[in-house]
C-alpha cells in the first residue's frame, strides 16, 4: 500500500433515495478534477475508499450517506 492506511482504510457508504444519484471522485494531488462518476438508482448502494486517487467524493442528488464521521442526508435543489 503505498500511502498512510488511515487515507485508504475509511469506507463510506452512499445509498440513493432516488434514481440517478451521482457519486464523483475528485483526484488527489495539486488540482482537483473529476476522475470517476458513477450514476445510482433508487435503492442502490455504493461502498467506496478514499484512496491515492481519490481525496474528496461529491454527491449530487437524494442520498442516505455513512461515514465514520456519522450519517447525513444529501438533498437535490429543486
Ligand atoms: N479507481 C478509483 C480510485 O481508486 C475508484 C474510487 C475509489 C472511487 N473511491 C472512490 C470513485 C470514490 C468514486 C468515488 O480512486
Amino acid at each position: 500500500m503505498a500511502k498512510a492506511d488511515a487515507q485508504n482504510s475509511d469506507y463510506i457508504v452512499i445509498k440513493a433515495i432516488e434514481d440517478g444519484v451521482n457519486v464523483i471522485g475528485l483526484t488527489r494531488g495539486t488540482d482537483t478534477k473529476f476522475h470517476h462518476s458513477e450514476k445510482l438508482d433508487k435503492g442502490e448502494v455504493m461502498i467506496a475508499q478514499f484512496t491515492d486517487h481519490t481525496s474528496a467524493i461529491k454527491i449530487r442528488g437524494h442520498a442516505q450517506i455513512l461515514t465514520s464521521l456519522g450519517e447525513i442526508e444529501s438533498e437535490l435543489k429543486k
